[in-house]
């Protein structure tokens, strides 16, 4: 049975003051079925580990290389050096502005998982990709490139988030049906390339959820969860989608 998770990702914001208030209040919500992940970033892991033993922290990115001369470089076994929980892999703004392509997010989820780490992976399509009716097509491309090599064992460690590029940061958020058609596709996409742990794989919802729209999203039955972006810098936004 599949638990729900609800992980903030607070990107390129607060200032360290700012990130312990605001960990400090999230550590605090009194505790329910549901687990709760930050995404912070990557200069606070180490003051913000380890957390309460319902909230997990993450890292929004890590190295592809395991060690050596890749200056400004975080690997993965560093995070696991600091009791991180593992991290998000292949974001559409690192997609987007950074070039990452799909051999290099292979990699980084390699590094992951050689690191008994968890990775979020990202996947969603352009506003372009769905009107052209490609969304079905780009998110089971995005599976296999990256994580279609993995093990139904591996598969343990990865949980999905699925992000329609146009909804992230937009307001606009995916409708409860869109989310669930694309959530139920993703899942009987992993079924039949991974048998069936697909049923244990948590699928998240990404892209302007917030505290209006997360009780309807998370009520569908394959959306396990969300990956929070705006609305989880706001702490009472935020304790209101953990109780959603
Ligand atoms: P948003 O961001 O909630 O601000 O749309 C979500 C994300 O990018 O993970």
């Amino acid at each position: 049975m599949r638990s729900k998770l609800i992980a903030g990702n607070w990107k390129m914001n607060t200032s360290w003051e700012e990130a312990k208030s605001l960990f400090n209040s999230v550590n605090e919500f009194p505790s329910n079925n549901k687990s709760m992940a930050v995404c912070v970033p990557a200069c606070y892991l180490a003051g913000l580990c380890p957390a309460h033993p319902n909230l997990s922290v993450f890292a929004q990115d890590c190295s592809a290389h395991e060690k050596g001369a890749f200056t400004g470089e975080i690997s993965a076994a560093m995070l696991a050096s600091l009791g991180v929980k593992g991290s998000l892999v292949g974001h559409s703004e690192r997609r987007q502005y950074h070039n990452e392509t799909s051999e290099l997010l292979k990699r980084k989820v390699d590094q992951l998982l050689a690191n008994k780490l968890t990775a979020i992976y990202c996947i969603g399509e352009t506003l372009e990709e769905r009107n052209n009716e490609l969304h079905f097509a780009t998110v089971t491309k995005q599976i296999e490139e990256v994580i279609g090599h993995l093990s139904s064992t591996q598969m343990k460690n990865i949980v999905i988030a699925y992000e329609p590029v146009w909804a992230i940061g937009t307001g606009v958020t995916a409708s409860n049906d869109q989310a669930q058609e694309m959530h139920a596709h993703i899942r009987s996409f992993l079924k039949t390339t991974f048998g069936e742990v697909a049923n244990d794989i948590q699928i998240l919802y990404g892209g302007s959820m917030n505290a209006a729209n997360a009780q309807a999203l998370l009520a569908c039955e394959d959306v396990d969860g969300g990956l929070i972006g705006g609305a989880s810098l706001k702490v009472a936004d935020f304790e209101f989608i953990y109780n959603a």
